[in-house]
């Protein structure tokens, strides 16, 4: 039986500190009707226009979302003195997102990832019987859903707003043979953002044959700004007693290993920067942080969210909190960003110049027995929700 044959409660907010906003900050938050607007983002090649949907909360929370990948290219929230600064990586054009620069370096900058979140050994996996081989696209490996994956498609989009939140749901219809997976599937992703300063991120598939899918989010934050330097001072928190260890190509060796007395212990906050420099195997395979953390459930029942992260830049007070319903999250401390790529004002975007955390089912699962199943089968709902929670505290000098 998969993971997904009962489909269950997934409750907001589970887990979050609710902060209360400094007085600057409220003093700034503006009260404004949440909206939500079509913009267009220019055409692909063959001539199918891209749109752009901005949305806004009735504090001035703005989130831009693109059909091409489902990408949010930009996302700005106030600091603690009611500064705003966009807090996500990527550009306000669609071309930077396919230039041969951005190939070369494909970092998925805000982008849904689909089918499969990070890596599949070899490219390959066996399924009732049946091998099946993906695209390699990360050396031998396949990386975030092959050569062309959910990040690189062209979604339709339905906007909706109600009294407290703005939102846009996205489609996406991947066809049988899709980069080697088997089965037609038809994915929803919708993106919400309330009136309590959270992004909602819903996932829903089908599948008409049974197939892997662990979907995620490939948003990379700066807390103090994208381009203003480097995200090594971020203090955070990962709600983690352990994490997969990997081999020199990035793909889990099968073990749960202990965070304690590790540089990968994130249990109380910490600065990202704090160990990333250690002498230590695991960290010297990934050039830093690339990670999948097995998240903390306690009493929590699989599938419902639980906090998995706390990041807090110390001298704005930007806080982001992150609750997911996955079992997982792949912590990336931008490590293979190296200054190719110049972001929306203009700035280098260098190495760990942006962080991301994206919530998931293990990597290379379709592989490892031992994992939670990612296989879906016909008949099932894939579901899972993440939540982004913005907010502020006093910043540390
Ligand atoms: C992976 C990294 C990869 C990055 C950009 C992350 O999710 O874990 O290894 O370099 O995405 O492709």
């Amino acid at each position: 039986m998969s993971r997904f044959s009962g489909i269950s409660r997934l409750a907001m907010g589970v887990g979050m500190t609710c902060l209360a906003l400094s007085a600057a900050q409220a003093n700034t938050m503006q009260t404004q009707s949440p909206s939500v607007e079509k913009e267009s983002f220019g055409q692909l090649p063959d001539g199918r226009k891209v749109e752009a949907y901005h949305l806004r909360n009735g504090h001035g929370i703005d989130m831009k979302v693109i059909t091409y990948g489902g990408i949010i290219t930009s996302l700005r929230t106030p600091d603690a003195e009611g500064e705003w600064a966009d807090v996500v990586l990527g550009f306000d054009n669609l071309a930077d997102y396919r230039s041969e620069a951005y190939r070369q370096s494909n970092p998925y900058f805000g982008a849904l990832i689909g089918r499969y979140g990070n890596r599949i050994a070899e490219g390959r996996f066996t399924l009732d019987g049946t091998t099946h081989e993906l695209a390699t696209n990360d050396g031998a490996n396949h990386l975030h859903g092959g050569e062309r994956g959910f990040d690189k498609r062209l979604w339709t989009a339905a906007p909706f707003e109600n009294d407290s939140e703005v939102g846009v749901e996205l489609t996406y219809v991947s066809e049988d043979g899709e980069e080697g997976y088997p089965g037609r599937l038809e994915t929803h992703v919708t993106y919400t953002l309330t009136a309590d300063d959270e992004v909602i991120i819903d996932y829903h598939a089908t599948t008409d044959k049974a197939t892997p899918v662990n979907l995620t989010q490939h948003s990379y934050f700066n807390l103090a700004g994208e381009g203003s330097g480097s995200i090594v001072d971020h203090r955070m928190m990962l709600n983690a007693d352990a994490f997969t260890p990997v081999d020199d190509t990035l793909i889990p060796t099968g073990e749960l290993r202990d965070v304690a007395d590790t540089p990968f212990d994130f249990r109380e906050a910490t600065p990202i920067g704090a160990r990333i420099g250690a002498d230590n195997t695991q960290l010297a395979y990934g050039q830093g942080y690339d990670h999948n953390f097995v998240l903390m459930r306690d009493a929590t029942a699989e599938d419902e969210l639980v906090l998995a992260a706390r990041v807090e830049a110390p001298d704005s007070g930007r806080v982001l909190e992150i609750a997911t319903s996955e079992p997982g999250v792949q912590f990336y401390s931008g490590n293979f960003l190296d200054g190719t790529l110049i972001g929306k004002q203009g700035k280098a975007y260098e190495k760990r110049s942006g962080f991301a955390l994206e919530t998931q089912h293990f990597p290379d699962s379709p592989n490892q027995a031992a994992f939670p199943s990612t296989i879906l089968e016909p008949g099932e709902t894939y579901q899972s929700r993440t939540v982004w929670r913005f907010s502020t505290q006093t910043p540390t000098p």
